[in-house]
């Protein structure tokens, strides 16, 4: 049995349907009023409901409910985590979900016997991080190797549907003009979600990934400049674009990601993924295939 916690949520519903494609036993870690039955409807969540209708097996429950979280690891063979409260608020926040709930989580599934536990982290993970975010994932990261858990820690880098999403599909949506900080000429290592899903699913019984903290990236790096043309290439149109001081507040974005939004325009990364390409099995989606599923073919 296979216990996916952040299951309605955009990485988790994938790594969900992926398992039950190949007939896995799945049971899902779930709220009742999830605000992923909003979020469902803009393709920003997997309602509850549609999970089970795929076959998974619900544990009602909640990160900030060690009772709840308990009861859903019991039998579990192996947990994926990939929940977080960035996108969410109110009392689920970084410290009583993305630290708290997590470490929880991974006191609660090695006193439960499990097998082998697979975190979404992010890169750059570090006590010492500015962003607050990157401190929790550390601290989880650092639990979770002291556990005795025959752990996966993956490091993947930025996910396209989520940001390419927010910085040029939501400007586009609105028909405003796309604002990009600084230069937008950081280059950035930007993979597709479905390729983390599918790396997910491939680790669980591959012993490269026992006991690991694997970094993961697409194919190439690119600035947001060059993404915004990518994008207006491959839709045979030139999109409206203009430039904003590091710090600006970008309207349409959310706050969360404002903050990102300048913090990726002051380092770089480039990464070589051939490596983990080959051992798990996931071919780099494209930039150009990403958009072209996305902006293109409708
Ligand atoms: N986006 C990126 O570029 C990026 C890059 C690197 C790593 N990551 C990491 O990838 C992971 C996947 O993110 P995602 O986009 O799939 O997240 P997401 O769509 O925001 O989903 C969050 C999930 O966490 C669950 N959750 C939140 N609070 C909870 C609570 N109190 N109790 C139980 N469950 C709770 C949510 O359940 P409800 O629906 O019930 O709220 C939902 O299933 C995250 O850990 C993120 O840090 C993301």
């Amino acid at each position: 049995m296979i216990l996916v916690v952040g299951a309605t949520g955009s990485l988790g519903g994938r790594i969900v349907r992926g398992l039950l494609e190949q007939g896995q036993d799945v049971r899902v870690f779930v709220r009742h009023n999830s605000p992923s039955e909003q979020m469902a409807q803009q393709g920003l969540a997997h309602t509850v409901q549609s999970l089970i209708d795929a076959g998974a097996q619900p544990a009602w429950g909640d990160l900030k409910d060690k009772a709840s979280i308990e009861a859903a690891v019991a039998g579990v063979d192996t947990v994926i985590s990939t929940a977080n409260a960035v996108k969410r608020g109110g009392e689920d926040t970084l410290a009583t979900v993305d630290r708290q709930g997590t470490l929880n989580l991974i006191d609660a599934a090695k006193r439960a016997g499990v097998k082998r536990f697979l975190y979404a982290s992010v890169q750059g993970a570090s006590p010492e991080h500015p962003v607050p975010l990157f401190q929790h994932k550390a601290a989880c990261e650092g639990a979770l190797m002291d556990s005795g858990l025959t752990y996966t820690i993956v490091q993947p880098s930025i996910f396209m549907e989520i940001w390419i999403g927010l910085m040029v599909g939501i400007p586009l949506m609105m028909q405003q003009t796309i604002t990009l900080i600084g230069q937008g000429d950081h280059a950035h290592n930007f993979m597709s979600e479905q390729d983390v899903a599918d790396y997910f699913i491939a680790m669980i019984d591959n012993p490269a990934a026992f006991n690991q903290t694997v970094m993961l990236g697409g194919p190439a790096s690119h600035t947001w400049t060059e993404i915004v043309e990518h994008v207006g290439g491959r839709m045979g149109v030139e999109l409206p674009l203009q430039y904003a001081p590091p710090g600006s507040t970008i309207a349409y974005l959310p706050e969360e990601a404002n903050s990102m939004a300048t913090m990726m325009e002051m380092y770089e990364d480039h990464l070589d993924i051939a490596e983990a390409s080959a051992t798990y099995g996931v071919r780099p989606t494209t930039l150009d295939e990403y958009i072209d599923r996305t902006f293109v073919q409708r």
